[in-house]
């Protein structure tokens, strides 16, 4: 490669570079992982309460996004009445999109804060 094509290979780059970054600011609605809408939906969506709090919108009190461990932790253990979920049904590359996912929901959520990602007619509900 000489360098012309090397200059015009980083200017390619930087500016595909600065124009994903561009589409991750616009305001569009994450999309849903298609393993979220299989596994976690149908406790985690609106209008499902299991025990003490209403668990679809998956963010803390504080506001903050869940930590990306603790993420990890509740899908790969468990959590009380949370069942746990093997490297079988979500596999580690699942669960690194569930881990993205919420984050873009959290982030969303900032500038769309009644923004509800789980409707209470999604994952598996009968219509
Ligand atoms: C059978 C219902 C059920 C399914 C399916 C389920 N969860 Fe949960 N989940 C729960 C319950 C109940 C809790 C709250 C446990 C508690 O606080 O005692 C919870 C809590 C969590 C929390 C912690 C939320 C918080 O605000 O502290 C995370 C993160 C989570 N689940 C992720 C997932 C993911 C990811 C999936 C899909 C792979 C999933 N869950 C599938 C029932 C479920």
């Amino acid at each position: 490669m000489n360098r012309k094509t090397l200059l015009i290979a980083a200017t390619a780059l930087v500016l595909g570079m600065l124009l994903t970054g561009a589409r991750a600011q616009a305001q569009e609605p994450p999309k849903m992982p298609y393993v979220f809408a299989m596994y976690c939906v149908m406790c985690h969506k609106l209008g499902v309460q299991i025990g003490p709090v209403g668990i679809y919108d998956m963010i803390s009190k504080s506001g903050n996004p869940l930590h990306e461990q603790y993420i990890r932790n509740n899908t790969r253990f468990g959590f009380n009445a949370m069942p746990a979920f093997r490297v079988s049904e979500v596999t580690p590359k699942e669960l690194n999109a569930i881990v993205a996912y919420l984050k873009d929901v959290a982030a969303y959520r900032k500038t769309h804060p009644d923004f509800n990602p789980a409707k209470a007619t999604q994952g598996g509900v009968k219509q």
